[in-house]
């Protein structure tokens, strides 16, 4: 598949300003709420959407339908997370007046294009997905063999042909789906011809940022340190974490490729504070703890103007409510002329039916 690796691609509308019938390029990207925001989701994902809705035009949702895939038994911290992580998503910089911001289930149109695809979607293409054959294993405790979660990345084709998408900016776990949303965009045009483009991928320079202990930061590993955890939370995550076993004692010489608080530095500290830990730990001229000290001051750097704006956003009464209300107006057109050209384009009944 091709991938775009860069940041910010160009777009044709802004590099040829003499035309202005180039279309602006348009982005669409959603995340689960299943738990709060966390670092990994903010490199590989929330960071681009938010240098993106300058130049895109961008829709971004709370996918709260694809949420209950694995967690249908006890649904109870859904609303809690939804409300969560819009302040999360708002307080990091995504600004309602430059995007669509929208709630996956104010728009009914994703449950009706799910149906349509999953008309056309070999059963095979969905058990051969390696993250439905990985997660099955990793997630335990829960019964995985069901229709919706088997379904997931069809809810997720859904999602982002319905809003006729050229890029999707996500991590690269996520890179499998979106292949699958591109075979099914190509399926519909083999059957019914051209309904919706076949959306290409975007990722961060960070596409998979790992975690307290070294795997992939991700909730189900428990090794995140969330964007809302305060400055106190960070260090007592920080400071125990393992670096290289090797390294014993202060005056022993380190490995910085060995050592997960050096991959956070990479992703996190300035290129002279990366160096700078490079040549200290290999000589053993900084000590583990002081290494960490610098990387929870940069990661400091990011997170302190969020937690000054968090408490800004949870002040304005209504808000949130009527970000999510707009932005569910503005996806909901969209989403309605989309399944205007589908049905057409499959011969479906429409308004037209006794005309
Ligand atoms: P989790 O694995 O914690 O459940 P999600 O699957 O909800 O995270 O991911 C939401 C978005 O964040 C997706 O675009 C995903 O690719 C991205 N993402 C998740 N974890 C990471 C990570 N460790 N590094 C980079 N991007 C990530
Ligand atoms: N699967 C994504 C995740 O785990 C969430 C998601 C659902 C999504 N629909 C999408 C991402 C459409 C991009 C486009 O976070």
């Amino acid at each position: 598949m091709p991938i775009e690796k860069d940041t910010l691609p160009e777009n044709p509308a802004e590099s040829n300003t003499e035309d202005k019938n180039v279309p602006v390029q348009r982005i669409v990207s959603g995340i689960q709420p299943s738990g709060r925001l966390h670092l990994g989701n903010y490199m590989g994902a929330l960071k681009n959407w938010i240098a993106l809705q300058d130049r895109y035009e961008s829709f971004f949702f709370i996918a709260d339908w694809h949420a209950l895939t694995t967690n249908y038994e006890d649904t109870s911290p859904i609303r809690q997370n939804i409300r969560e992580m819009l302040v999360d998503w708002l307080s990091l910089g995504l600004d309602p007046e430059k995007c669509t911001i929208f709630l996956q289930s104010d728009v009914l149109e994703h449950a009706e294009l799910n149906l349509l695809l999953s008309m056309v979607t070999p059963v095979s293409w969905l058990e051969r997905n390696p993250s439905y054959k990985d997660q099955q294993t990793q997630i335990t405790g829960r019964d995985l063999s069901t229709f919706g979660f088997l379904g997931y990345p069809v809810l997720m084709s859904a999602d982002i042909l319905l809003y006729r998408a050229d890029h999707v900016p996500v991590g690269l776990d996520q890179l499998p789906h979106l292949e699958l949303a591109r075979e099914i965009a190509r399926r519909l045009r083999h059957f019914y011809g051209p309904v919706v483009p076949e959306p290409l991928p975007l990722l961060t320079p960070t596409p998979r940022l790992l975690g307290l202990d070294g795997r992939k930061m991700s909730k189900s590993y428990k090794n995140c340190i969330y964007v809302g955890d305060s400055s106190a939370e960070i260090w007592d995550k920080v400071r125990p974490m393992v670096t290289d076993p090797a390294r014993v004692r202060r005056s022993d010489p380190g490995d910085p490729d060995k050592c997960p608080v050096f991959n956070l530095h990479q992703s996190f500290s300035p290129p002279e504070t990366v160096q700078e830990v490079d040549k200290g730990c290999r000589t053993a001229g900084i000590g583990c703890i002081d290494c960490k000290k610098l990387l929870v001051g940069h990661i400091e750097t990011i997170l302190q103007p969020a937690r000054e704006k968090r408490q800004e956003i949870s002040a304005r009464k209504g808000f949130l409510k009527d970000v999510l209300q707009e932005g569910g107006k503005t996806a909901s057109g969209e989403a309605r002329q989309t399944i205007r050209e589908v049905r057409r384009a499959m011969r479906l009944p429409d308004e037209d039916l006794f005309a």
